[in-house]
């Protein structure tokens, strides 16, 4: 039996840097099968209709972060968003926001992970290093689970305001994975990496927007991490650290 297809409008964002001066849509109208991604309906766009459409996926499993891109007016990750969640048509689609394009849907995320090295993202554990696993009990390692739930997608960067006008703040990616490490129990330079996130640039940066709370495809609270860290800095100032 046939499976039933809707047709469905995209319309995509589309920008070749080496040939076009802006950023132009174009529309492509695709049979939507019961079920179809946004990921899916790229392929069937670069299948069938234009094998110049660029964008970036790997996984197709919401765990590499490589697909998220605006969609419908929110960034979303393309290969966990169905067709049919999204009612609008036509079916807007266009690279994240207040990142450079590389081109159509592929943005350059080299400053995203810049930032993210700046605040050293590794665990810093004491030496020498026992013969197996470094003890952690349940209860701390309970404090990780929210944060290392991140798949360096950007979405939250891109999506913060405060980002958008300086591009020297770390970002809520970057001040969460600090908080992830500074509440690590088996990390050893938590004051470090007090110091590293006690800027300008840094979490006194974040106005509490909670743009990048609203589209975390892992429903990471990065506004309670950047608070923590807040509070933590001034319990410090003030001694009680
Ligand atoms: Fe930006 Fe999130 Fe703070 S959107 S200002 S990092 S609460």
């Amino acid at each position: 039996m046939a499976i039933a297809t809707t047709p469905v409008t995209l319309k995509i964002q589309r920008f070749n840097p080496d040939t076009d001066k802006e950023p132009y849509w174009r529309e492509y109208t695709i049979q939507a099968k019961p079920g179809m991604t946004v990921l899916e309906a790229l392929f069937e766009v670069l299948n069938k209709y234009d094998g110049t459409l660029s964008f970036r996926f790997c996984c197709r499993g919401a765990i590499c972060g490589a697909c998220s891109m605006m969609i419908g007016g929110k960034i979303r990750l393309a290969c966990e968003t169905q067709v049919s969640a999204i009612k609008k048509r036509p079916l807007m689609i266009s690279p994240m926001p207040h990142k450079k394009v590389i081109k159509d849907l592929v943005v350059d995320m080299d400053p995203f992970f810049e930032q993210m090295r700046s605040i050293k993202p590794y665990l810093v554990a004491k030496e020498p290093f026992p013969e197996k696993e470094i003890y952690q009990s349940e209860k701390d390692r309970a404090k990780l689970t929210e944060p290392i739930d991140c798949i360096l997608c950007g979405s939250c960067s891109s999506a913060c305001t405060v980002a958008w006008w300086d591009p020297n703040y770390i970002g809520p990616a970057s001040l969460t994975k600090a908080y992830r490490f500074v509440v690590d129990s088996r990390d050893t330079i938590r004051d470090e990496r007090l110091d590293m996130v006690d800027s300008e640039d840094g979490v006194w940066r974040c106005h509490t927007i909670f743009n990048c709370v609203d589209v975390c495809p892992k429903k990471i609270n990065q506004t309670d991490a950047i608070q923590y860290l807040k509070r933590q800095l001034v319990k410090r100032k003030i001694g009680l650290l």
